[in-house]
């Protein structure tokens, strides 16, 4: 039997995407914010109507649909950066094999330190090219020696004849721009343009590369890996370990939100004490901590005249893997004594939020639960309703409008 919650209405990603609930009205028990939160929406809610809302509410349920995934919308945001790996991972004239958004990838840097991103499947019968050789300048495919340059083109098929009049230029491999920035390799997957965005930028910390990375492999798809990222509730259950949070003492937060480019941001504020790890940090400091499509969070932890930014990247692998990668910058010298240590704990943080999703997908429910509830929720509305504003707006060939507006959110962590 399907649970009701009053005052409650449903959207969705289109006629196949994740259906979650939207808060409509402060609710007593449910606590929800105001509908002003979502622009555009609040004379509907006021006047009683609801066309613009319940497209997607299951027939005869007045209010409230299921809860939950609907299984089958799509999953993956192209034509935007993923962040790929940590550029010095990358040598000169070697490749790595990665798969991203489903697309089997090879990675790969030529012996003038130009990286590149191509389609890992040969042209000719689907050999993977990581199977083959690459000289710094070309990739030969181990199964009939078939020659492609590192943009993609095809160069040699040694087995036709001199005279041959086959034309190469016809069987060029898919090429996937690649930037790098602040020691990050990006790959961009959609639609080529000679006009692509900008890569996120790691604030605070100019062109420093990276002191620690590390990426973890939750089985999960990336929207569950992205709500873990902008999840404030969590915290002193799952990371209630004596480095981090110890489950006790919570403290009710106010933190002001507004709009930013692809995402939000939580504004500047100072640390909560009843985090351990923040207990030791000299008075003064504060933190901005944003978050932008696809899956890219950002903190910015401002230390006097020194900074310790953090980004979180999520990068799907395929619709039940995703990548989750933590680059940690800053700009104390001293704090590279500690590097280790540092990297143990951020390992182990991860590691609990990795653990959630192993447990929910071992328990092998096809369509896990997704009730969105109250303000501790409403960065997850956001997420769900980024992504539906940045697919609309692609299909509509229209500049993307933010749906997030300036607001507060309160939780009790
Ligand atoms: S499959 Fe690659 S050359 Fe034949
Ligand atoms: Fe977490």
């Amino acid at each position: 039997m399907r649970r009701r919650y009053p005052a409650q209405q449903i959207c969705s990603l289109g006629p196949r995407g994740p259906s979650i609930l939207i808060p409509v009205a402060r609710d007593p028990v449910l606590g929800c914010p105001s509908a002003s939160i979502y622009p555009g929406r609040k004379r509907n809610v006021a006047e009683g109507g609801r066309e613009s809302l319940t497209e997607s509410l299951a027939p005869g349920e007045p209010g409230c649909a299921n809860i939950g995934w609907t299984g089958d919308g799509p999953l993956f945001l192209h034509n935007l950066w993923y962040f790929a790996l940590a550029s010095h991972r990358l040598k000169k004239g070697r490749t790595v094999v990665k798969r991203m958004l489903d697309v089997p990838l090879l990675i790969g840097r030529d012996r003038d330190g130009h990286a590149f991103a191509l389609r890992n499947v040969c042209r000719h019968q689907g050999m993977p090219l990581s199977c083959g050789r690459f000289d710094g300048r070309h990739i030969e495919c181990a199964n009939h020696g078939w020659r492609y340059d590192t943009t993609g083109a095809l160069v040699t098929i040694p087995s036709l004849a001199a005279d041959s009049s086959v034309d190469l230029r016809r069987l060029t491999l898919r090429q996937y721009p690649c930037r790098e920035s602040q020691g990050l390799l990006w790959v961009y997957l959609g639609e080529t343009t000679d006009d692509l965005p900008p890569v996120p930028e790691i604030p605070g910390v100019g062109a420093r590369s990276p002191e620690i990375v590390d990426t973890l492999v939750f089985r999960c798809d990336m929207d569950r890996a992205a709500l873990g990222l902008i999840d404030p509730a969590h915290g002193p259950y799952v990371h209630r370990s004596w480095f981090w949070r110890s489950g006790r003492d919570p403290r009710e937060k106010a933190r002001r939100f507004v709009p930013t480019h692809l995402g939000f941001t939580m504004e500047r504020h100072t640390p909560t004490r009843n985090t351990r790890a923040f207990r030791f940090l000299p008075g003064g400091t504060d933190i901005e901590i944003s978050f932008q499509l696809p899956g890219v969070h950002m903190e910015h932890l401002r230390l006097g005249r020194h900074a310790i930014s953090g980004m979180i990247a999520v990068t799907p692998i395929t619709a039940r893997q995703t990548e989750v990668s933590y680059c940690l910058y800053w700009t104390i010298p001293w704090l590279h004594v500690l590097r280790p240590l540092i990297k143990h704990f951020t390992h182990a943080f991860f590691e609990q939020d990795r653990r959630v999703t192993d447990r929910i997908a071992e328990i092998r429910v096809e369509k896990p639960p997704l009730a969105l509830i109250g303000d501790p929720d409403v960065q997850a509305l956001w997420y769900f309703q980024l992504k539906k504003e940045f697919l609309q707006a692609r299909a509509e060939e229209r500049a993307f409008r933010n749906p997030v507006v300036e607001t507060t959110l309160r939780w009790k962590t």
